[in-house]
């Protein structure tokens, strides 16, 4: 098995559950019976269940032919032959009804300037800018990479490309010029949509520049740059590439009022989302259209209990998939209102996610352990000074939540009424696979709970045999495929089989990555990753695109990247690194930090190590293999006791006990002088 965490060992202590109350449960979307009443129907009937919602909650041009095509496994295709548009979905049946003038998106910023948009005015922004993308020559197919802050014009940007049949990438607005660049060496978009920068932490940072860098360099030739004037900074704009958005949208020539949706078939691309593996190269995700969507609205419904009065917050950003599915998609195609947030928790105070809670009169908020960990060290009294009532539901995604943090989630957030959703997915999943229905089920803090109806989920052991002895850790594996499933890796098929397929290719299972058990009650508990992918946040980062970031520098020889537990992070990341001959090493502290600012360049803050160790040699096995359980083991500075007989160099060994012992010493001293 991959690594153990902090959180399993803490696991046999925690045998709390909670149950909704009563006035929850008979208010939920979906109650215990009918929870029942769904799982027998998909356990029976999987075809005639799927069919059954798509028909009932999609909007088709045309009905599709069958539910499933499974005739090139693992490729396979849901709903296809019907023919739908993804923004239609989301803007134009609700504008035909009472929702027209409803909130769509609340956009807030941190010094507290509010925009809201109605179903109403986010259409017409649409069909207007679906338009400006059809007069710069973008076509059904054609990649639009969206490179932006969290504005209200980011959800326009998606639902545009979606409406014309482009295929969006929405790449983090935190990632690097060189991560941006290699986002569009592979999609090869003909246009970015940018903006002149965004605001974080009381700083305007710049986008559009790095937009210019990424471009620099570039073996592709991208046609259009779009960009939203946010920042109000002067910006270079190269002539006849660059554009402002506000100057198209003003121009009758391009921003048309009505645009004619494309109906596209159920697996068109509705876009791609870069994700980190275990291989040095993002991969880009591929969804669907219809199987995606659907999936979004029907886990809005169970999972978020989503009704119609309901303000929904996810804090997600749109760069990642849960504000792809539960910040646009979801939301917006059940008709919701949708909160989005400019900015960081803390500033200007460690109360302003609360402050937007009470003013905006929250309902839902979905979040990750680690932003709760952060605002539970920052203490109570910036919760106190608001008022939280109208919270009714909590969610929880990314990672494992720790029971501690649950609990507070629980008490000091919600009150003791709120029940707290832990959705266990993946950018490959789409939406929710595993989670406790909050009107139907109790919830186990740290577990998820158990797949969704339609789901099928279990734990298997390395030849993909069940394990039904009640919390034996094993792989987690999704059996059967769902409407949401990636459609492919996009430009590599190959990958795609071989990350996701291959190792349990005789039984057909989708292999998700992560080790899980499965308690008596049939609740999972998540155990983290199996392969070499890092947890920082709730943001998967690969430790090989960490350590070719590493290797690129000139002083660097070899690097390995492991992940140490964290209170607030989950994981931070540790590098252990051979600096090449010659390099001079009195310059430890500046090396150090040179190497850090290295990395945030090449990926972004996100990925920057936490700590650097330089070490003469790496451990290896005889095959050349790095040791990393080893380095887990130093870097989170636990007692080696594993089987080290396979090590190709003994003394390397000996070298890091020491240097481990080197390390604790300085933390000792560094605690005690903080005491
Ligand atoms: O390891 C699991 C962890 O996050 C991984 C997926 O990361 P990503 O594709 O970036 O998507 C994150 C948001 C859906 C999983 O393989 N993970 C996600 N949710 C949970 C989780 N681990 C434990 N509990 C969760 N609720």
């Amino acid at each position: 098995m991959g690594k153990q965490r902090g959180f399993i060992e803490s696991k046999l202590k925690e045998n709390r559950v909670f149950y909704p109350s009563i006035d929850f449960a008979q208010k939920a979307n979906i109650d215990t019976d009918e929870l029942e009443r769904l799982k027998k129907w998909a356990e029976m009937d999987w075809e005639g269940f799927w069919r059954y919602f798509a028909v009932k909650k999609i909007h088709w041009f045309k009905r599709f032919e069958e539910v499933l095509d499974d005739s090139n496994p693992p490729f396979f295709r849901f709903f296809p032959g019907g023919k739908l548009n993804a923004s239609y979905n989301c803007l134009d049946r609700h504008i035909k009804s009472w929702r027209k003038n409803k909130a769509a998106i609340i956009w807030e910023s941190e010094n507290g300037e509010t925009r809201i948009m109605t179903y109403q005015e986010l259409y017409i922004e649409v069909n207007k800018f679906a338009n400006v993308l059809k007069t710069l020559g973008i076509k059904k197919g054609d990649r639009v990479i969206i490179y932006m802050p969290m504005i209200p014009e980011a959800a326009v940007a998606m639902l545009a490309s979606a409406r014309i049949g482009a295929i969006h990438s929405v790449v983090f607005g935190g990632f690097s010029s060189e991560a941006l660049r290699d986002r569009i060496n592979d999609a090869k978009p003909k246009v970015i949509i940018t903006a002149d920068g965004g605001f974080r932490n009381g700083k305007a940072i710049p986008l559009k520049s790095k937009v210019d860098e990424a471009m620099e360099e570039l073996d592709y030739k991208v046609d259009y740059v779009v960009v939203v004037r946010h920042i109000d900074r002067d910006i270079h704009m190269k002539p006849l590439r660059d554009f402002w958005y506000q100057d198209l949208m003003s121009d009758p020539d391009y921003a048309q009022i009505y645009c004619h949706p494309e109906a596209v078939e159920s697996n068109n691309p509705l876009f791609i989302l870069y994700t980190s593996g275990s291989t040095g190269k993002p991969k880009g995700i591929v969804h669907s259209t219809a199987g995606y969507l659907l999936w979004t609205m029907l886990t809005m419904k169970w999972v978020f209990d989503i009704k119609d009065e309901d303000t929904f917050w996810c804090t997600a950003d749109i760069g990642w998939i849960t504000g792809h599915s539960y910040g646009v998609y979801g939301p917006l195609a059940m008709g919701a209102t949708t909160v989005m947030y400019e900015g960081v928790p803390t500033y200007p105070t460690p109360a302003k996610w609360w402050e937007l809670v009470e003013k905006h009169s929250i309902n839902i908020l979905y979040t990750a352990p680690t932003a709760i960990r952060a605002l539970m060290r920052l203490g109570n009294e910036w919760v106190l000074k608001h008022n939280l009532t109208s919270l009714r539901l909590l969610g929880s995604v990314g990672e494992p939540i720790n029971p501690e943090a649950w609990m507070w989630y629980y008490t000091t957030i919600g009150n003791e009424r709120a029940p707290i959703v832990d959705t266990w997915w993946q950018t490959e999943t789409g939406g929710h696979m595993i989670t406790t229905l909050p009107g139907a089920q109790a919830a186990k803090p740290g577990s998820a709970g158990t797949p969704l109806p339609g789901i099928f989920a279990d734990v298997v052991d390395t030849e993909g045999k069940k394990i039904n002895d009640p919390d034996k850790g094993g792989l987690l594996v999704i059996t059967k495929p769902w409407p949401s499933m990636l459609l492919t890796i996009w430009g590599d098929d190959k990958k795609y089989i071989d990350v996701y397929w291959k190792k349990f290719e005789d039984k057909g299972y989708y292999f998700a990555g992560d080790g899980a058990r499965k308690d008596s009650d049939g609740y999972f508990w998540i155990m983290g990753r199996v392969d070499d992918v890092l947890n920082v946040s709730g943001h998967r980062i690969g430790t090989m695109e960490v350590e070719s970031a590493l290797v690129s520098h000139r002083y660097v020889a070899e690097a390995a990247v492991v992940g140490r537990p964290d209170e607030i992070t989950g994981e931070a990341i540790v590098a252990f690194v051979v600096l090449k001959e010659g390099v001079d090493k009195s310059r430890h502290d500046e090396m150090v930090r040179e190497l850090r600012e290295h990395v945030q360049k090449q990926i972004g803050p996100i990925a920057k190590p936490q700590e650097i160790i330089f070490t003469d040699a790496l451990p290896k096995t005889r095959s050349g293999k790095i040791m990393r359980r080893l380095l887990r083991d130093i870097a989170a500075g636990r007692q080696i006791n594993q089987d080290t007989s396979t090590l190709e160099d003994a003394t390397v060994l000996d070298k890091l006990t020491e240097l481990k012992q080197k390390l604790e010493e300085e933390m000792n001293k560094n605690n005690s002088s903080n005491k």
